[in-house]
């Protein structure tokens, strides 16, 4: 089995469902056992080269263009400092700054950091972050390829939404890391960090399914992985967008 089918199969896969429904019954569908089954597939995940690199990752001017980036990315944390710009610092346990590869050809923003984030100051490590990490994989990438972030870097009380004020403090720093890190795509999770992004108030069901250019990248809107964990029906969606990813990394620049 391959093409379309596959890769949608193996999305649904990552995302930790392991049955469907066919249509057919089994005794009309030839595909059906082998559907549903889990025997191994020859090509890798979703047989795509993950991470295909046209530069040797060893190459003297790679490494020290990445320890660039890195050293670069420190300046930018310790600009934040222990952070008292807005209230938010009052309730936080720690800043959730970012992670992942400063060198990253894809970066996702979301809202703001949960009570797990909060705990562990890394974005995206709750229920929401690990279908977050499923999604990643299901395009063929792992989390430490790409660059995690939110548009606030401290957790609002009870999960509440940010305040323009605590946006208007803290998102510099996020432009500051996207600019550094100059992804190709920017995919934004989620209403919050769309219409954030993106500078509107439009809805995000008019936002998603397009692909916007700003910081000198393709933004990409989609459900955010919270949304998805109280309507799963919002995943044939967030594939379709993730296929549109898929397909602009595989495009070369
Ligand atoms: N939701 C977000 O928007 N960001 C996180 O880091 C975790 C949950
Ligand atoms: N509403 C939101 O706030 N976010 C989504 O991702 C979808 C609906």
């Amino acid at each position: 089995m391959s093409g379309p089918l596959q890769h949608y199969l193996k999305f649904f896969e990552e995302m930790g469902i392991d049955s469907i429904r066919l249509n057919l019954p089994a005794s009309q569908h030839p595909q059906a056992s082998r559907l549903a089954g889990k025997e191994g597939r020859g090509e890798g995940a979703l047989g795509v080269k993950a991470g295909s690199a046209s530069e040797n990752v060893f190459s003297p001017p790679v490494l020290a263009r990445a320890a660039g980036r890195a050293a670069h990315m420190r300046e930018i944390r310790d600009d934040l400092g222990d952070c008292v710009r807005c209230k938010l610092h009052r309730h936080r346990t720690q800043i959730v700054f970012g992670a992942g590869a400063e060198h990253a050809e894809l970066m996702f923003v979301g809202e703001a950091p949960g009570a797990d984030e909060d705990a562990q100051g890394i974005p995206f490590v709750g229920r929401a972050g690990q279908l977050l990490t499923r999604i990643i994989e299901s395009i063929g990438l792992k989390r430490d390829q790409v660059y995690i972030a939110n548009i606030i870097k401290c957790r609002p009380p009870q999960n509440r939404n940010p305040e323009p004020d605590e946006i208007e403090k803290c998102s510099p720093f996020l432009l500051r890391q996207i600019a550094l890190i100059q992804p190709r795509i920017i995919c934004a999770l989620g209403k919050f960090a769309a219409q954030t992004l993106l500078e509107t108030t439009a809805p995000i069901s008019q936002l998603r399914g397009r692909v916007f250019d700003k910081f000198g990248a393709r933004v990409v809107p989609t459900f955010h992985p919270s949304y998805l964990l109280r309507n799963p029906a919002g995943k044939r969606e967030v594939w379709e967008d993730m296929k549109t990813i898929r397909r602009m990394l595989d495009e070369r620049p």
